[in-house]
């Protein structure tokens, strides 16, 4: 495994709408496993491809001990809503609230490109929406909840 740069707000990589990913190979793995690795380094809790300069839908989220890799994620479902601060590691030093969804539906392939999907809550729920935003060039701030 091995460290990505993390890509910072500013570069237009992280304003363009992510392409899908078509070859599930050891290559994906290494980058999943890469990314895993960068996140953990960096503290977060999600992690997007363009975020470590790669234009493809996928992202991992690893939140205490729940960890997935959505390959070309998609939200299926939400229900309720939660208002809460975000931060995100390719804008350090800012953060704001964001209104998400209390709980989401994400229909995804794993690194093998099994399809699956999941439900989620909470901030596992409000991770999945933050890296899926990613994926179509959308940064927490841009849905910055004012009062
Ligand atoms: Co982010």
């Amino acid at each position: 495994m091995a460290l990505r740069d993390i890509v910072k707000d500013g570069q237009p990589s992280l304003r363009k709408k992510s392409r899908e990913v078509t070859v599930f190979d050891d290559k994906l793995g290494k980058l999943l496993d890469d990314m895993r690795q960068t996140m953990i380094e960096a503290d977060g809790v999600g992690l997007a491809g363009p975020q470590v300069g790669i234009n493809r839908r996928l992202a991992v989220v690893e939140v205490d001990d729940f960890y997935v890799e959505l390959v070309n994620p998609v939200i299926v479902a939400t229900e309720g809503v939660q208002v809460g601060p975000e931060g995100c590691l390719s804008v350090p030093g800012r953060n704001c609230n964001v209104a998400r969804p209390y709980k989401v539906t994400v229909e995804y392939q794993d690194r093998y490109g099994n399809h699956t999907s999941l439900q989620a809550e909470e901030l596992i729920a409000r991770a999945c929406c933050h890296e899926i935003d990613h994926l179509d060039g959308i940064l927490f701030y841009d849905k910055e909840y004012k009062e």
